[in-house]
C-alpha cells in the first residue's frame, strides 16, 4: 500500500509517496538524490547507512520510511560547515571512504552531546561502526581533534 510521507532531511521537507516495506536508506538515496548514506549489510551490522533521526543515531537501512514520518532527519551531507569534514581530513582519517558517512553522524550524535567526549565515549559511540581498514586511531583522533575545534582550542 502506498502511503504519503513527508520527510524533513537536513532542514528541507519533502512529500514522497512510499510503500509500507520502503527502507528510509532507499528514500534517501534514491527519492532524493541524497547519496551520502551507504548501503552495506543491510542488517545494523556495519554502520554504514547511519544518520540521525531526531538527534539519535539511527539505522537508515533496517528503518522503514514511512517511521521516519515528519520526523527531523540528518544526513551526512548536512556537514559541510561543521569541524568534524575538517577534522577528519587534517587526520586522515578513513581509507576507503564508503563508511565514513556513518562515522561522521555517529560521531556528530555525540559531539552534540558533548564537546569534551572521553576517549572511551568516543569509543562507545562508534562501535556499531566497522572499519576494515584499520583506521580506528585515526579516526577517533580525528572526533577529538573536532571536539577541540569547537572548543575553540584546534584549528
Ligand atoms: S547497511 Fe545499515 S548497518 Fe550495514
Ligand atoms: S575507512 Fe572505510 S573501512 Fe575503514
Amino acid at each position: 500500500m502506498s502511503l504519503e510521507i513527508t520527510l524533513i532531511v537536513n532542514g528541507t521537507p519533502s512529500c514522497l509517496v512510499v510503500d509500507e516495506t520502503t527502507p528510509l536508506l532507499h528514500a534517501l538515496r534514491n527519492m532524493l538524490g541524497l547519496r551520502a548514506s551507504r548501503f552495506g549489510c543491510g542488517q545494523e551490522q556495519c554502520g554504514a547507512c547511519m544518520v540521525l533521526m531526531d538527534g539519535k543515531p539511527t539505522y537508515a537501512c533496517s528503518h522503514l520510511a514511512m517511521d521516519a514520518d515528519a520526523r527531523v532527519v540528518e544526513t551526512a551531507e548536512s556537514l559541510m560547515g561543521h569541524p568534524l569534514r575538517a577534522a577528519f581530513l587534517a587526520e586522515q582519517a578513513g581509507q576507503c571512504g564508503y563508511c565514513l558517512s556513518g562515522i561522521l553522524m555517529s560521531a556528530k550524535a555525540l559531539l552534540d552531546r558533548t564537546q569534551s567526549p572521553s576517549r572511551e565515549a568516543i569509543v562507545a559511540a562508534l562501535d556499531p561502526h566497522l572499519c576494515r581498514c584499520g583506521a580506528h586511531e585515526r579516526i577517533i583522533r580525528a572526533v577529538e581533534r573536532a571536539a577541540a575545534m569547537l572548543r575553540g582550542e584546534a584549528a
